[in-house]
């Protein structure tokens, strides 16, 4: 059973050994509840790696809503059991005071790439994200740290800053994990009532929906708008943002000529829900 760790000396004081060893050390980091799609990274990571350290913190730096961060799911517990069959070597847990102490005072910015989508609808959201992983990444000296596509923004906005400030770690993008009937599994799924949770599916259906249109040659100036009203009627009150985007520079897109994707949030019943898909290779 892996020690859970809750101070960045003690997390240290384990890590070293591997690193004089020159192993190679995977990290996931997560905010926990964790479900099937953080193990399928805890899975990717004991797969390449000689150690694999799993964090868990609510990172108030990247709530932009104290209610959000308030009801955010806690489940210290069951996400140790969970982590059982894994066999990972760390789960390190920091406190609030190990990550920002009180005269904290540094952010990391990624400009560009923070800007549109999240970044306009959660200000300051990918401030505390970028500056908690890099964080990470220096306290667990990680060489292979695991992401999921699911948050699609954040793992390119992640790449860039590991790579903009010569942090010498590989980032993994791991495919995202879904319930059979389509939806993205996410710890704010918990927080979705039946009634809620029997809709949310119409997002990812008409996502692919949209998807096998691109496929086809349409433009999608001539499907959002359509797009966006088939979703409300679905029963999602507010459809934020629904966009191709390329893969790498996250510039919009009308027609899918190089990788892309299709990145959507939207709100069902006082969850905010997102999901992505790729519409081109
Ligand atoms: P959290 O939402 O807990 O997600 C942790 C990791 O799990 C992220 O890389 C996320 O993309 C991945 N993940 C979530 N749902 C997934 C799914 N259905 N399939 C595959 N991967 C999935 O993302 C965060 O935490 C935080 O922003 C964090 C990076 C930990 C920084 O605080």
């Amino acid at each position: 059973i892996a020690p859970i760790l809750r101070s960045l000396a003690e997390l240290r004081d384990e890590t070293a050994p591997w690193q004089r060893a020159g192993e190679r050390i995977g990290v996931v980091p997560t905010m926990g509840a964790l479900h099937d799609g953080h193990l399928s990274l805890v899975e990717a990571a004991k797969r390449d790696c000689d150690r694999v350290i799993v964090t868990i913190f609510v990172n108030p730096l990247q709530f932009n809503n104290p209610d959000d961060l308030e009801n955010y799911p806690r489940t210290e517990h069951e996400d140790a059991h969970k982590l059982e069959r894994f066999d990972v070597d760390v789960i390190y847990v920091p406190g609030g005071d190990q990550m920002y102490p009180a005269e904290f005072a540094t952010a990391v910015i990624v400009s560009g790439l923070s800007q549109p989508m999240e970044g306009v609808f959660r200000p300051g959201h990918f401030e505390g994200v970028a500056t908690v992983v890099a964080k990470l990444f220096l306290q667990t000296s990680a060489t292979d740290a695991y992401f999921g596509e699911k948050d699609f923004q954040q793992l390119q906005i992640v790449r860039r800053m590991a790579r903009d400030l010569d942090i010498p770690i590989t980032v993994h993008g791991c495919p995202t994990i879904r319930e059979i009937d389509g939806l993205a599994m996410s710890s704010r799924n918990l927080l979705l009532s039946d009634r809620a949770r029997v809709k949310a599916p119409a997002l990812n259906e008409e996502m692919e929906r949209i998807a096998g249109e691109l496929a086809k040659g349409a433009a999608f100036s001539d499907l959002q708008a359509d797009a966006i009203r088939r979703i409300e009627n679905a029963g999602f009150t507010n459809v934020e943002y629904l966009e191709v985007r390329a893969n790498d520079t996250l510039e919009e897109l009308d027609k899918p000529t190089r990788p892309a994707r299709l990145l959507a949030a939207a709100w069902l019943a006082g969850v905010r829900l997102i999901d992505n898909i790729s519409v081109r290779d």
